[in-house]
């Protein structure tokens, strides 16, 4: 049913997606979600239509959309704001991105920032091994700077010693003491002449969930005696004038702007001695750190950041600046490695859900409420309580509602009421609370302690994904990511529920959401039609996400669609990824697809001559076998 007092402006205002959306989200007038090429773009692809063609392409749901345009917007928007802060700031040096890889690595991501960041000057952050050489395969005909962070062997270290030697512009990170003898002892011996940087542990910390990765304890990074040790070591050897960068990294998303400020200060401070000392850094690396709006409350909430990113920008340069200065040295040319800012917005998980419309197939109790006489006791007084309740009763009718509900589970145990009895109570109860909630959506304030009882409203919505797979740090770490249903946003939601995957896990649920006041335990969804297909959206979720996400229950990698927008048609697929089947799921875990094939065929093979199976109950038993190993891990119809 349309609700004619409802608008697509009371749907933005109850996910608050004006305020998270960085203006790349918005509804159409169907009310269907809209992705934006960048930010305010009049050309918009409707969400809902997208996802009815990829599924008449026989792409099924959940799928994991990536919008180029987006990716490529971040990019530049992030390099259009420090250009800027140079140039109102009269900043005398550089300023360049170095995507740090860990955060997203798919290669087809990392190929798009490496081509569309050309123009930027962009670089490659990577932390081990298989990233160096995911980013060696980016920079080799490409001319594309990295550095390396992370613990390194002799392997890794022989790798970018002989990189450096053939021409390849790659900085070697010392994020510990004892790394830097065995870089010293290598390039010594193999006669390369390395460019280093060095990693300092500041004092100053992030804050939220990642703080701890600044500050005295942080895992990596040099403390000022150990920095010392290494100028000392590095002059030894003749090797002072390979320090070319210094970099710190007080931890992702960084929640406050003034932790940002104490860090550069600090990171600033740190650069201009060590020139002093006479050793020639030219770049200083700020590291990740740059936060999300993932609730739109401007806060410095772990969800949220109580900046923009001119504003972080112009702290960069302003400070860095000012601490030079002050001291007599040169400016550095700056380089931030910015991950999450850079990929969360542009990708989307959209994934139907299973139709909970159970109502036409429950027991029809109705009747039995005019003849309530008949009823057992308890269940008679949730009969009164339903008929009678009105405003003025509302909080005593409550609680004597919740008594009775444990009345009845405990006469039940003891043998004194049917199971006809109990689901006739538990049907009730339903019928209070619901009643209850008309009567207080008009009370306000609501009484505090009737704000709960909502719960009891709560319903469960299952959707075709897992947690653990497509959003974990939801479930790791408790963070926010907003989600919206993607259709009849022009119609007032008349539920609200949890999202619950289909993991066999009951922390498979997401119960936390970005509602209007902040986060919320209710999710705001329609009453799902017979016959009709609903999709929710989860949005950015570009970070991080896809690389941490694992295959619990063996539910693999999502499908996956790389789309462009188009002028003339809209929209174009630029490429599939097809999702792990459930053979290729198997594989993970050393199981192999034809050997269970054969084994089952074998086995049936003997029951079909000893005449227990038919030879068609045997082949349709394969068929299915065979058909579900090619599938793919998730629900189908
Ligand atoms: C050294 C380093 N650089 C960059 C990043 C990326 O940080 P962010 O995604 O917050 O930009 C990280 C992640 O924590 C990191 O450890």
């Amino acid at each position: 049913m349309v609700s004619e007092r409802w608008s697509i402006n009371e749907s933005a205002k109850i996910y608050n997606l004006n305020n998270w959306g960085a203006d790349l989200f918005s509804i159409n007038k169907k009310g269907n979600v809209c992705v934006h090429p960048s930010s305010n773009s009049k050309h918009s692809i409707d969400l809902r239509a997208l996802v009815d063609d990829l599924i008449k392409r026989k792409i099924k749901p959940p799928i994991l959309l990536r919008f180029m345009d987006v990716l490529q917007g971040r990019i530049a928007s992030i390099n259009r704001v420090f250009k800027n802060a140079i140039q109102e700031n009269n900043y005398p040096a550089t300023y360049q991105t170095f995507f740090p890889i860990k955060v997203n690595q798919q290669r087809q991501v990392v190929e798009a920032i490496a081509n569309f960041g050309k123009r930027y000057n962009i670089g490659l952050e990577v932390g081990s091994k298989p990233e160096l050489v995911a980013g060696i395969s980016f920079a080799t005909g490409n001319n594309l700077p990295i550095i390396c962070n992370g613990y390194k062997d002799t392997e890794y270290i022989e790798m970018v010693l002989s990189a450096t030697k053939i021409g390849y512009d790659i900085t070697l990170v010392v994020e510990k003491l004892f790394e830097l003898e065995k870089i010293v002892e290598l390039a010594k011996k193999t006669g390369v002449q390395p460019k280093l940087g060095i990693r300092v542990k500041l004092s100053s910390k992030g804050t939220g969930k990642w703080a701890t990765s600044g500050g005295e304890d942080a895992k990596f990074g040099l403390r000022m005696s150990e920095i010392i040790a290494a100028i000392e070591m590095l002059e030894k050897h003749d090797l002072v004038q390979s320090v070319k960068l210094l970099h710190f990294h007080i931890g992702s998303q960084i929640t406050k702007i003034d932790k940002i400020k104490t860090a550069l200060i600090e990171g600033a401070r740190i650069y201009a001695e060590m020139r002093k000392l006479g050793v020639g850094i030219q770049y200083l690396d700020i590291g990740g750190g740059l936060g999300v709006d993932y609730d739109g409350s401007k806060s410095s909430y772990f969800s949220s950041v109580n900046y923009s990113i001119d504003e972080y920008a112009n702290d960069v340069i302003y400070q860095i600046k000012n601490i030079c200065e002050d001291a007599g040295v040169e400016c550095p040319n700056i380089i931030s490695e910015s991950g999450r800012a850079t990929v969360a917005h542009y990708s989307v998980l959209v994934t139907n859900v299973l139709n909970t419309n159970t109502q036409n197939i429950m027991p029809d109790f109705e009747a039995t409420l005019t003849e309530a006489d008949k009823l057992a006791p308890t269940v008679k007084k949730l009969v009164d309580i339903y008929k009678s309740i009105d405003r003025y009763s509302l909080r005593e009718d409550y609680h004597d509602t919740l008594q009775l509900i444990q009345e009845a589970v405990s006469l039940f145990n003891l043998g004194y009421l049917t199971l006809n009895d109990r689901a006739l109570a538990e049907w009730l109860y339903g019928k209070i609370i619901r009643k209850i909630n008309s009567i207080v959506e008009k009370i306000k304030p609501i009484p505090e302690e009737l704000q709960n009882f909502q719960l009891a409203l709560r319903q469960t919505y299952f959707a075709n994904f897992s947690l653990f797979q497509s959003v974990p740090d939801s479930w790791a770490i408790d963070q926010l990511f907003p989600i919206v249903p993607i259709q009849r946003l022009n119609q007032k939601p008349d539920v609200i529920a949890s999202i619950a995957d289909i993991t066999c896990d009951s922390d498979g649920e997401i119960t936390s959401f970005v509602g209007e006041n902040g986060r919320t335990k209710f999710l705001p969804l329609h009453k799902i039609r017979k016959d009709e297909d609903y999709y929710i959206g989860f949005f950015l979720i570009g970070a991080y996400q896809e690389i941490l996400g694992d295959m619990h229950n063996l539910f693999g990698d999502t499908n996956a669609v790389h789309i462009t927008f188009n002028k003339k048609t809209g929209y174009i697929i630029d490429t599939v990824i097809n999702g792990d089947a459930t053979w290729e799921s198997l594989k993970y875990v050393q199981y192999k697809g034809p050997e269970i094939l054969k084994r089952v065929r074998d086995n049936l093979e003997k029951d079909v001559a000893l005449r227990k199976i038919s030879i068609e109950e045997s082949s349709h038993f394969l068929e299915l076998l065979d058909r579900t190993l090619l599938g793919y891990t998730y629900l189908g119809e």
